[in-house]
């Protein structure tokens, strides 16, 4: 049992239960969430904090109720960072490691999550693992068949959608959708992907006996039996005094809030599921909880003929089933129907996971008060909901339309019920029974399935009768409702609807109708994408009335399937007309993919498929990452305040004085760094920079000082809390574009090592060119990391002036000297450990430096234990990201499509300081000179800017070169109107030209696998045949347009040195310490293949086991010096080669011993000779530092991908239909990992080609700065089918046991999906060409750059945001046409 806080928590003590313990509190402070007590007060951490918003789904536990009075327990899951702890009284909660773990076995889940390779940096794992558990859970206790034994009643659209809201950043979700299809009772075995249970060939019934067997009935006790005696005898619940109350009557309520607000200044709130805060971030602690959820009259849910009540604690997800509920007849009346759509749409509110907790009242109050852009006020108005209102015992019924209309509901009223009524459509003379009610509603957001806001909502309901004196469609009434679009709440589009009542519906009613939508739906000043948005609201209007325009067939291409309405099963053109829509608003799941890996057995283990060492304890949740390790004793905790303007004076930082008194330590500065240290904060090949700022600050973002305080929490609310007072006098004006640095030549110097060389001349081969592009523009955008563990650190002062510091980074050793020099220690005098990164991507190479030489320089100052735990939004605020860039090219090319000349002008946004910038000109061109560009000339400038440092992100240059490349090609095709893939093939390399753009490391003409991997995944992939299918979609449809596309990539890597130490204990057991970090990217699994395979050369009885019997131990930078940087995807490999040479040297001297131990005996046992070997005083300790030779440090990596993408100009929506891969691993040291690898990495490139915008303000300070506004892919984003091959392109001298990099190079394939969207706006730009009339001529139809990310907006505005009423203007007759 633990006590928390100081505040008294209720008359009754809170009990509850987490994974079978029992814990009781008596005080707690009320707003301690859930994952705050499961991480700071119990052993239980699988439960991580990626978001601390809901947004990510790492922190998921499973709760359970317990009924005394049916005795049933009902479970679900639910975020544990947004619900409080007090609210979980009398519950018990199941996390990953209640499932299964290390001491009592894994469960079924987590042993398909790591046989099915789901888990690479494992830090999204275990709430994976809890959300597909509490779908199993669920599904058992449906009425459905019983499944084949091992098999669960899941169904396998089930299994996917389980995951729906969880992000995973490393695998790219395909395993993980297939660990989790694994359980459902109508997989096709064959659909499962590549996994470590069975082989090749194996029959269906040889697989499933080879999955981990699952039995539902072997379930595991969610709820103990104890809490449920507790509860019994407990009955009734007690509320509790002070600040948390749980009252149990609506009176009740009435009297705490009147004698609550009587209390002058007290600081109230009302709380259901707590997941409002995940949105608006409260720093202030109130003084008083009020808990609605023990209120009956609160949480009923009433059915009559007028409709159904729906009391406001009601959750979403109950609120879907109840929805549901009414819809079970096989002829379902207009008004199930309708309910069922709404039921259908609030199951893409949010995820499961939020949606089981989150009520339907606090989502309306939040609508109400704050302005939340809601769905369910949009669509429960579109149906004339009304509200029940209590004030004072004093019930008031409004509709939902006065409510949202009126002033902020005050904090002395409740919201109790909302009312749904039941819709019929109005039998009248003149309609008679054909009238119908037709219903819909409609949301554009970056993720089909939920988890985004829409850009807008919308939902419409209208009764409609066929005309009897025409062919055509009568609106009768009409009720048209918006929200979400930057309006203060949802709206009716009242003069619209006035507008359509009573009116046959044609074309020009409908184009008078959409005009006048235009004008009523315009978001406020300052809305992002608002022309968008209202485009939106044009484009919902039509899809809904469009059907019923009967006139012009031109609406009815028949192309589609049907829109279900069971009532509105009439008359082919309108069945017709709904076909187009209805396909395009449900192209989600399911998935399928292929995977072909040729495996490689010359070095067994290594080339073995074997599952990542630790995924099982990353699945459980047992795996230690940094904030895992428990605080020592005084451990305080730190946050950055960071500085909000570019440049400017920062003349004083104050916080609240309140936190002073509630436990804020100190505020440490540049002013506390000791004497002879420096103000360092980072180090690398090419600069330093400061860890604060001093009295300038350069960026916004930069680090001003560091709060010192007794919890996470507290540090982190006193930083939020702080002021700064800034002056910008004498100072020049910042530098934020690369314009304006170019202007000031604020330039950074790439050294001449690194300097990249021009290849040929440039103006003869512009000469030797038919035509020219001149001076073309490109821009792009930055990228996060978005790691799904933030940055983190602790470090504990030690004897002798010494400093430890457990960090989660990619580069320990100038970690190591960057605390060294800042303290002005000796380096012998730190120590850095690292055991495991919860994904890195580059953002934990520099950045990481900052967080821990902080917290190094707070402890020392202190000498007490500092740690940290980036909260997300600071670490999105000062990671940096990507670099962004512009860039100018000119390009000269023969009419045939070969180019002959390419110039580039790039400026890169390098930030404040150098870190790794300097390589990016290298990288850029590495990765551009892919195709045989003739000649090609360059300038390329490193910008300092006044933005935060840029740094290292998966391919840094790479992606954003190869890019570069596609444009340049698509562009030369644009102009000589040939087919851009034919335009690629044209200008491949030969080995010729290979060796000339690659001087050294175009290795042997074998090696060049380029166009064979080209040639072959054209036909594996289909793809003339496609092409061809495409132009006929693309002809009979109007409102989705598909693209296809073929993209190769070239990627230069070279390894870097590196140590390794392997030691053989006297069991025989074998320790492994290497200089790289495991990132998820599976370095230690490929080390281990590789120490087995390197010992087991001397040849005894049981070297065949050995790979079970290393270990591989955490990163330590004293015990290990010159570990480097783990980076630039080559360091598995030299890693590799590093143990290899101690093995080698082991073996050696374990050779002598071994021949005469087999003369003596025959047969040697592992064992025996190591123990013989220890008698002996044989050395069995080796290190080495691996240095590899310059010819062979560099080669290069090919690979191409195809592409198929569907649009929908409607929203601008782009759906992957599929993905095909060949990547050449060379050998694979093992497939399995670096096929997550490809995948992973394209799914990454996925996000920065089509989704994620790092936007920031105009000083450059990130605001797109949390799960709400920066969408990574999710399982619902990722192609449709992703089939990828790992190709084993044999034998390379060079090469570590001919194994190639798979890291980074796979991510430059991404841009086959962007070239592929491009493709698919093109053909729907030519339409509107056509609609427009084709002399327009400010529109270009083929000839235009798609911004990355191609996020909705931008497609769609490239596909016309102006498309319907285009459309629609084109049909009118000449006399109607304004
Ligand atoms: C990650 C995430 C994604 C989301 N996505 C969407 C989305 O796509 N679309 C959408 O519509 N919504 C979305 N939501 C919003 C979600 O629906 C609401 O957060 C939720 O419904 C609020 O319910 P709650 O019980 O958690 O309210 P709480 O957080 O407990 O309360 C919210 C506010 O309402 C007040 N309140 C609650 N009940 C009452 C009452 N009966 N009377 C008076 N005041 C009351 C509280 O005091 C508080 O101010 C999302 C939320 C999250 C966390
Ligand atoms: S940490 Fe709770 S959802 Fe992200
Ligand atoms: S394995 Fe999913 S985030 Fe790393």
């Amino acid at each position: 049992m633990e006590d928390g806080g100081a505040v008294p928590a209720g008359t009754a003590n809170l009990i509850f239960a987490v994974n079978g313990e029992r814990f009781e509190l008596s005080t707690i402070d009320p707003s301690t969430t859930l994952l705050q007590f499961l991480r700071s007060q119990t052993r239980f951490k699988s439960v991580k904090l990626g978001c601390g918003e809901g947004g990510c789904g790492a922190c998921v536990v499973l709760l359970s109720k317990y009924d005394p009075v049916s005795d049933e327990v009902e479970s679900f899951t639910l975020s544990s960072c947004l619900t409080l702890i007090c609210s979980i009284d009398r519950c018990s909660i199941t996390t990953s490691e209640g499932l299964g773990n290390t001491k009592n076995g894994f469960h079924p889940i987590h042993q398909r999550f790591a046989g099915f390779h789901a888990s690479q940096c494992g830090f999204c794992t275990p709430g994976m693992c809890i959300s597909l558990f509490s779908a199993l859970t669920n599904a058992e206790k449906t009425r459905r068949a019983e499944p084949p034994p091992g098999f669960s009643k899941l169904t396998v659209s089930e299994a996917e959608k389980a995951i729906a809201g969880n992000l995973c950043r490393c695998t790219g979700y395909r395993p993980i959708a297939d660990a989790c299809k694994s359980f459902a009772a109508d997989v096709d075995m064959e659909d499962l992907g590549f996994n470590a249970f069975w082989k090749k060939g194996d029959s269906k019934e040889v697989k499933a006996a080879k999955l981990p067997f699952y039995n539902p009935s072997d379930q595991i006790c969610t709820f103990p039996e104890f809490l449920k005696d507790e509860i019994k005898s407990l009955m009734p619940f007690t509320s509790r005094k002070d600040s948390w109350y749980n009252p149990t009557s609506v009176k009740e309520l009435t009297s705490m809030l009147k004698s609550n607000l009587a209390e002058s200044g007290a600081q109230v709130k009302l709380v259901v599921g707590n997941t409002g805060s995940g949105y608006y971030k409260e720093i202030d602690h109130y003084d008083k909880y009020i808990n609605l959820r023990h209120i009956p009259d609160l949480s009923m849910i009433r059915r009559d003929q007028t409709g159904i009540e729906i009391g406001t604690t009601v959750t979403i997800s109950k609120a879907i089933l109840a929805l549901k509920e009414e819809n079970k007849s096989e002829f379902p009346s207009h008004g199930e129907v309708v309910f069922q759509k709404i039921a259908d749409h609030m199951e893409r509110i949010a995820s499961r996971f939020i949606r089981n907790s989150a009520s339907v009242g606090g989502n309306l109050v939040m609508a109400q008060r704050n302005h939340f852009p809601s769905d369910i006020a949009t669509i429960l108005l579109a149906v004339g909901s009304e509200v029940n209102i209590m004030t004072d015992l004093k019930h008031e019924k409004v509709t939902l339309e006065e409510f949202l209309a009126r002033p902020p509901l005050d904090s002395t009223s409740v919201l109790t019920s909302v009312h749904i009524p039941c819709w019929e459509p109005t039998r009248n003379a003149t309609s008679k029974n054909d009238a119908n009610l037709v219903f819909e509603t409609y949301r554009a957001a970056p993720r089909p399935l939920g988890n985004a806001l829409p850009y807008l909502n919308a939902a419409f309901l209208a009764e409609v009768t066929p005309c009897r004196t025409s062919s055509g469609v009568i609106i009768d009434n009409i009720q048209l409702a918006f929200g979400a679009y930057g309006s203060k709440h949802a709206i009716r589009a009242k003069e619209v609807e006035e507008f359509l009542a009573g009116k046959l519906l044609n074309v020009g009613v409908l184009y008078e109708a959409i005009k006048l939508l235009g004008a009523t739906v315009v978001p406020e000043v300052g809305t992002s994408n608002a022309a968008y948005r209202s485009s939106l609201a044009v484009s919902f209007l039509f899809e809904f009335l469009c059907p019923f325009v009967d006139a012009c067939d031109e609406f009815s291409d028949g192309l589609l399937d049907g829109r279900n309405d069971a009532f509105l099963q009439r008359g082919s053109k309108i069945r017709n007309n709904q076909k187009q829509f209805h396909h395009m608003k449900n192209p989600v799941l399911p998935l399928s993919s292929k995977q072909v890996v040729e495996l490689n057995q010359n070095y067994s283990p290594v080339g073995e498929p074997i599952a990542k060492d630790s995924s099982a304890i990353q699945a459980s949740g047992e795996a230690v990452y940094v904030d895992d390790i428990p605080s020592p004793t005084n451990c305080l905790h730190g946050a950055f305040i960071y500085s909000t303007k570019p440049l400017a004076w920062v003349k004083r930082v104050k916080i609240k004085p309140k936190y002073l008194q509630d436990g804020v330590t100190g505020v440490i500065s540049f002013r506390d760094i000791p004497k002879g240290g420096e103000n360092i904060g980072s180090k690398t090949m090419f600069g330093t920079e400061p860890l604060f700022a001093d009295n300038i600050t350069r960026c916004a973002g930069q680090a001003l000082a560091f709060v010192v305080a007794e919890t996470q929490k507290l540090a982190d609310m006193a930083a939020e809390s702080a002021w700064v007072d800034y002056d910008t006098e004498n100072l020049e004006p910042p530098i934020l574009t690369v314009e304006e640095a170019v202007e000031r030549s604020s330039f950074f110097d790439v050294p001449p090592f690194i300097s990249p060389e021009q290849v040929g001349d440039f103006s003869k081969g512009m000469n030797e060119a038919d035509q020219k592009i001149q001076s073309a523009e490109i821009k792009l955008g930055s990228q996060y990391h978005f790691y799904m563990e933030t940055q983190s650190a602790l470090a504990i002062p030690d004897e002798d002036n010494c400093m430890l510091v457990y960090s989660s980074t990619q580069c320990p050793e100038s970690m190591h000297s960057t605390i060294a020099r800042c303290l002005s220690v000796p380096e012998h005098n730190v120590r850095v450990i690292t055991r495991r990164v919860g994904g890195g991507f580059g953002g934990k190479a520099v950045r990481s430096m900052h967080v821990a030489t902080a917290c190094a320089l707070a402890a020392h100052k202190l000498s007490r234990p500092v740690r940290i735990y980036l909260n997300r939004k600071t670490d999105m605020v000062i990671a940096g990201g990507r670099h962004p860039m512009k860039i100018t090219y000119s390009v000269g090319f023969k009419s045939n499509g070969k180019i002959t000349a390419l110039r580039l002008e790039i400026l890169i946004n390098a930030g404040i300081s150098e870190d790794y910038s300097a390589v990016m000109p290298h990288n850029i061109l590495s990765a551009l000179k892919k195709y045989d560009w003739g000649a090609l000339s360059f300038d390329i400038k490193l910008c300092k800017t006044n933005h935060s440092s840029k740094t290292a992100m998966r391919a840094p240059g790479e992606l954003q070169g190869s890019f570069i490349a596609e444009a340049v090609i698509e562009h030369v095709a644009s102009m000589l109107s040939m087919k851009v893939d034919s335009v690629r093939k044209k200008n491949l390399h030969t080995f010729d030209s290979l060796k000339l753009f690659y001087k050294g490391s175009e290795g042997e003409p074998l090696e060049y696998t380029l166009p064979s991997i080209w040639d072959k995944l054209a036909r594996s992939s289909c793809l003339a045949k496609r092409i061809e299918t495409i132009q006929q979609f693309n002809k009979f449809n109007k409102w989705s347009k598909r693209g296809i596309s073929q993209v190769p990539i070239v990627f230069g890597v070279s390894l870097r040195p590196t140590p390794g130490k392997v030691g053989v204990l006297l069991d025989g057991s074998i320790v492994v310490e290497v200089g790289g970090i495991e990132l998820g990217q599976g370095l230690w699994t490929k080390v281990k293949q590789m120490t087995a395979f390197a010992l087991s050369s001397v040849k005894c009885d049981g070297t065949e086991d050995l790979l079970y019997k290393i270990r591989v131990i955490q990163s330590d930078s004293l015990s290990l010096i010159q570990g480097g940087l783990t980076a630039g995807s080559t360091t598995s490999e030299s890693s590799c080669e590093a143990v290899r040479l101690c093995c080698n040297t082991l073996v050696e001297r374990l050779m002598p011993l071994k021949n005469k131990l087999q003369e003596q005996m025959g047969v040697v046992k592992w064992e025996t000779l190591i123990d013989q070997a220890y008698l002996q005083s044989v050395n069995l300790s080796a290190s080495s530092y691996y240095a590899p030779e310059f010819t062979s440090t560099q080669y290069l990596n090919y690979g191409a991908a195809v592409s198929e993408v569907e649009v929908n100009l409607l929203t601008g929506e782009t759906t992957i239909l599929q993905s095909d891969i060949i990547y050449d691993c060379g050998q694979s040291l093992n497939p399995a990992v670096d096929l997550g690898q490809i995948e992973g990495a394209f799914v990454q490139g996925i996000g920065f080609f089509l989704l994620e915008e790092y936007a920031t303000n105009s000083d450059g300070l990130v605001i797109a700065n949390g799960t709400w506004t920066y969408k990574i892919p999710t399982v619902d984003t990722i192609p449709k089918r992703f089939n990828v091959e790992v190709l084993n392109s044999g034998h390379h001298q060079k090469r570590v046991l001919s194994s190639k990099a798979s890291g980074e190079p796979p991510l430059l394939l991404a841009a086959s999906v962007h070239c592929a969207t491009r493709a698919a706006i093109e053909e729907a730009r030519k339409q509107l060409a056509s609609w427009k009339g084709l002399d327009d001529p400010h529109f270009h139809s083929t000839i235009f750059q798609l911004e990355v990310p191609a996020t909705m907006p931008v497609a769609k505005e490239f596909c016309g945001l102006d498309t319907v009423e285009c459309f629609l203007k084109n049909l009118l007759p000449t006399s109607q046409n304004p």
